[in-house]
């Protein structure tokens, strides 16, 4: 898939990709160094993992780059999840290398991803959770124009243990719920 924004291409991870995903090494809060004490291994699983996922009906999971569309320079991550429960429900990750933060790209990305989510994929729900102590994190979802919904208290969990208090926010278009 591909979204395109002002500022941005959202594409499908590839495998030529790892070299600027490397900095997800760094950052404590990185989803990639948060599911795994050995991120180098995992960016390989994740795009297995992405491939697979493309040939389900329905997909159920989408690993993505965003890229500066001008350079097509790739500068962060962000990736869709269903529930277990229901295709119609998501839930949105993300990360940024740090070079580019405080530009709103990532609110740019979340806003275009959620939009899509609704708008392509009939999704009825799209949230996001983001460690209490994560202010850029839960910033993003409000600055997307999610609805901020409470804490859920340990509801994560990273190879390191669980996050206490993760902050919940959605977009919900009622709506789109099938008959
Ligand atoms: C979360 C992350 C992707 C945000 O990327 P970004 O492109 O810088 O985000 P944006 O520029 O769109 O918005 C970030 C907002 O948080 C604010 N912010 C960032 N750090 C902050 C801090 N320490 N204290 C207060 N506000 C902070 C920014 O100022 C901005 O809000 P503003 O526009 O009102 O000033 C980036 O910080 C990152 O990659 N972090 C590590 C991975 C991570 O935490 N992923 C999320 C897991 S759910």
């Amino acid at each position: 898939m591909e979204i395109a924004t002002p500022r941005l291409i959202i594409r499908d991870i590839r495998a030529d990709d790892t070299d600027a995903l490397a900095y997800t090494k760094e950052d404590k809060y990185s989803y990639h160094k948060a599911t795994r004490p050995h991120p180098e291994d995992r960016l390989d699983i994740e795009i297995a993992r992405n491939v697979i996922s493309m040939s389900e009906k329905p997909q159920r999971f989408w690993s993505l780059v965003i890229a500066l569309k001008e350079t097509q320079t790739v500068i962060g991550s962000i990736r869709i999840y269903t529930s277990p429960a229901s295709p119609s429900i998501g839930e949105i990750g993300f990360d940024l290398n740090e070079i580019y933060w405080r530009k709103d790209y990532t609110t740019e990305a979340v806003r275009a991803v959620t939009a899509y989510c609704h708008d392509i994929l009939k999704m009825h729900r799209v949230s996001i959770r983001a460690d209490v102590n994560n202010i850029a994190s839960w910033r993003v979802a409000e600055k997307a124009g999610m609805q901020y919904e409470g804490i859920a208290r340990y509801d994560f969990r990273t190879w390191q243990g669980f996050i206490p208090e993760m902050k919940i926010y959605a977009s919900v278009r009622p709506e789109l719920i099938a008959a």
